[in-house]
């Protein structure tokens, strides 16, 4: 490989992915400052510590610990090595990863995952292509229309259809290179106990199942005609493939969800289509399994109310309120929209028109008010024994909502309901409230725990790094009064050195290739710092003046270090007297350039 040409194309791909586009992809971020800041998609928390410097084009996220470039955030987020993020964002930006790199991924996982996003991307293509253009599609193309769906949504949504065949797709990848192999893998093909393999999905239309980015990660395919079988087949889970993390439809959705800060939740992949063709385009799906923490917490990361709009019948509603269970522990606002008895969105919508939606949508109950109104149709608010048992029931539910506005107000609405005074109930609350305040409170102690690693290198240090990587000129400076045989008492110097290292070597400083020859953990604790709030300049700043304060600490640093040393070693008798005031005039040498 050509190194040369290899860092340029690092550099080109850097370029062309701007941190905060790429980190919208997965996060809304709001101005803070001149900073961006958003919940962390690393780490479930309720206040935001996640930042983004546009100017830098670095992240920082406080719960994690995690730091760096659009590289890093990729790597982590993706769970990939260097080379699968700059592929990622290569393909991101349309730019091709040159073939003559011939890089092969030492990491055989990661080289499986990238095989099998190929794969899903061409299967999709030919299954749509089928659906769209060939007479093998016929049969879906009467279904689409039987079931007024028109084309052109079908190809917004990049459905297709896997013919009534036992070997379609095994013949079609035969005949790509290096596609075959992986079909197993992917579980698009099953195989006998007599080792014979067939297309796993036969006779149906054909959804693909999208990861946050917008890759194809798996499909699911609706029964349209042929051999029984279950109305909807879903690809089983593989290594690119989750289901529990994936939200149907969520990459489509994920803009008007952030631009409107709500999102429409319901169970079926033709509940969502419909949907959105009707205009409603903050829907997702759920694939009718259950709503899990991963794709609650993805929701909260973009919107802050959901309205949950399952099927109209018992299992939907009480799908419906496990899942508000979950979203309302996110601390997502709720609302319940109640479907008529038999229909769901796209049954209703089909026969009714989006206005009939429209209208659920306005009369939805927020989701404390529905479990009140059931509660009180299941015990009697008038009696005694019924007003303990619901307020039993609403204070359990109440306590797990964060803001205080919000409980008041549903709380308020309990004790009128029930007639009781608000104090009661309050009082009824509190007694949850400490016992989840005290496992919170552990959690919170675990955490600060795990982070302290942050905090060996002094902000001095840090400090110093970053005011160099700004104003290049002062390195020479620095290296005289502070050379590496100085910095290297001091603990974290080291990172110093490998500036003043990167400088020789390079002669130009570039903030985000410095980052890179550093460790994972060393570019989280460099990164950190940038974000703390004094990384501000004052007004009146000068560098020269900013110079001077770094090195009065780096003084004092470098000293205390030296005196400790000099006064364990002296008690040991490591020392002689002569040895002490060499090293006592070292100190005073030092102050002296200083002053
Ligand atoms: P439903 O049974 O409510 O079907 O399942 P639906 O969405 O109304 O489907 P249509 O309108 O008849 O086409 C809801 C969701 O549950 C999942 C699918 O994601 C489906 O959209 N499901 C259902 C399965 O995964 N497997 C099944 O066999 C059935
Ligand atoms: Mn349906």
């Amino acid at each position: 490989m050509d190194k040369v040409d290899f860092k340029e194309f690092i550099e080109k791909v850097r370029q062309a992915n701007d941190i905060v586009e790429v980190v919208s992809e997965y996060v809304v971020l709001k101005r803070a400052g001149s900073k961006y800041k958003s919940l962390s998609p690393f780490k479930k928390e309720k206040t935001p510590s996640f930042f983004v410097d546009p100017q830098k084009q670095l992240f920082k996220c406080f719960s994690s610990g995690y730091g760096g470039t659009v590289f890093d955030f990729i790597m982590y987020y993706e769970k990939l090595d260097f080379i699968g993020a700059l592929k990622h964002l290569a393909r991101r930006a349309g730019l091709s990863f040159p073939s003559s790199f011939r890089y092969e991924e030492q990491n055989e996982s990661l080289r499986q995952k990238q095989k099998l996003w190929e794969l899903h991307e061409a299967v999709a293509e030919y299954w749509t292509k089928i659906l769209v253009d060939e007479p093998a599609g016929e049969p879906a193309r009467a279904y689409l229309k039987e079931r007024n769906i028109d084309l052109c949504i079908a190809k917004e949504f990049g459905l297709g259809y896997a013919p009534n065949s036992w070997d379609g797709l095994l013949r079609w990848a035969s005949t790509k290179k290096g596609l075959l192999e992986m079909l197993e893998p992917a579980g698009l093909v099953v195989r006998t106990e007599h080792s014979k393999i067939y297309d796993r999905f036969r006779g149906r239309l054909m959804f693909r199942i999208t990861d946050e980015a917008g890759k194809v990660v798996g499909f699911s395919g609706r029964l349209i005609e042929g051999e029984q079988g279950p109305k909807y087949l879903n690809s089983p889970e593989s290594p690119i493939f989750t289901k529990g993390k994936i939200l149907y439809g969520f990459h489509k959705a994920k803009r008007a969800i952030a631009e409107t800060g709500k999102a429409i939740l319901c169970e079926g992949h033709i509940d969502l289509i419909r949907l959105h063709a009707a205009g409603f385009s903050i829907a997702v799906a759920t694939q009718g399994t259950a709503l899990t923490d991963h794709q609650a917490g993805l929701l909260k990361r973009f919107c802050s109310e959901v309205f949950v709009a399952y099927d109209g019948d018992r299992a939907g509603e009480e799908a419906a309120l496990r899942a508000s269970d979950i979203l309302l522990a996110e601390g997502l606002e709720i609302k319940i929209a109640q479907l008529p008895p038999g229909e769901d969105p796209d049954s209703l919508i089909s026969k009714q028109g989006r206005e009939a939606f429209e209208k659920v949508l306005k009369e939805a109950l927020p989701y404390p008010s529905f479990v009140l109104n059931k509660a009180c149709l299941e015990y009697s608010p008038q009696q005694a024994f019924g007003k303990s048992k619901i307020a039993e029931k609403m204070a359990g539910l109440l306590v797990k909502i964060s803001d205080p506005i919000r409980r008041h107000t549903a709380s308020l609405e309990v004790a009128a309901r029930l007639g009781i005074s608000l104090e009661i109930f309050e009082q009824k609350m509190a007694q949850l409230d400490t016992a989840n305040k005290r496992t919170e409170e552990l959690n919170r102690k675990e955490d600060r725990e795990k982070q302290s690693w942050g905090e060996k290198i002094p902000p001095v240090i840090l400090e110093s790094l970053w005011f160099l990587m700004d104003y290049p000129q002062f390195i020479a400076h620095f290296k005289e009064t502070f050379p590496a045989g100085v910095l290297s008492d001091i603990p974290g110097g080291e990172l110093l050195i490998r500036l003043y290292d990167f400088e020789e070597e390079q002669k130009t400083i570039s903030i985000s290739s410095f980052l890179e020859i550093l460790s994972q953990e060393q570019k989280g604790i460099v990164v950190s710092f940038m974000f703390h709030p004094l990384q501000e300049k004052p007004e009146g700043y000068t560098p020269e003046g900013h110079c001077r304060i770094l090195q009065e600490g780096l003084f004092l640093l470098w000293r205390q270090k030296c005196l400790e040393r000099i006064k364990i070693q002296s008690q040991s008798g490591l020392l002689s007297g002569q040895e002490i005031s060499a090293k006592l005039k070292e100190i005073v040498d030092l102050a002296r350039k200083l002053l």
